[in-house]
């Protein structure tokens, strides 16, 4: 399983590629928000910043949403570097945008995926990507996990080669669950990668090799 961080935030990016197991990186709007990135060129330069901090594929989100906006933003994005996945939205329009990249060698995230059948629509369409929201869907009271495990069950009998791509990830067990589930990358926020380190054991167990390397120092 691929892993990539989810955020625009670099010195959080620096710090997870500096692990030496990152894959890649995902934003979305609300991301690049919150590092307060303003202006489409600004925008532009944060995306090609990020390139040149790790060496993956980079998720960069459309916010037109018509098929010939979708399509002129796209492509800017994809211009700034190979390592561009445009990431579009689960609507009528985006299913339309995602086959025009597919068929123009334009790799594709399609994001906001809540469903099955929102997951087979985007493999049709040669989505590179599909990112189901495993957080908000158990925030609302369903399994998210459940959707990881039964879109990988579809896409293996179907032969779909689209990567389910686990989103909105909130915890190290969630990462563990789409793991299990088939998830072929999870996009998580730092704290949840860093949160895979942590055993009481673990501690327990260095803490006495320390104390006891002592003797012999
Ligand atoms: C990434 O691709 C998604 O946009 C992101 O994981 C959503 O996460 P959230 O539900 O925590 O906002």
């Amino acid at each position: 399983m691929k892993f990539f961080i989810d955020t625009a935030n670099l010195a959080q990016i620096k710090e997870a590629n500096d692990l030496g197991i990152l894959d890649g990186v995902t934003t979305n709007p609300s991301l690049m928000a919150k590092e307060g990135i303003k202006g489409s060129e600004a925008v532009l330069q944060h995306y090609k910043t990020i390139c040149g901090l790790v060496d993956g594929d980079i998720s960069a989100e459309v916010i037109s949403t018509d098929f010939e906006g979708i399509i002129e933003e796209g492509k800017k994005l994809a211009a700034i570097h190979h390592n561009i996945v445009v990431k579009v939205p689960m609507i009528k329009d985006g299913i339309k945008a995602i086959k025009w990249f597919t068929d123009n060698g334009i790799k594709t995230n399609c994001t906001l995926i809540f469903s099955a059948g929102q997951a087979i629509l985007a493999a049709k369409a040669g989505a590179t990507y599909v990112s189901p929201f495993i957080g908000r869907i158990d925030d609302s009271g369903w399994d998210g996990v459940e959707l990881i495990a039964q879109i990988s069950n579809i896409y293996s009998i179907q032969g779909f080669k689209t990567e389910i791509l686990a989103a909105s990830i909130r915890n190290a067990l969630h990462i563990i669950k789409c793991a299990e589930a088939g998830a072929n990358v999870c996009t998580c926020p730092l704290d949840s990668i860093l949160g895979l380190l942590k055993h009481p054991l673990t501690d327990i167990g260095l803490a006495k090799f320390l104390e006891d390397a002592k003797k012999f120092a």
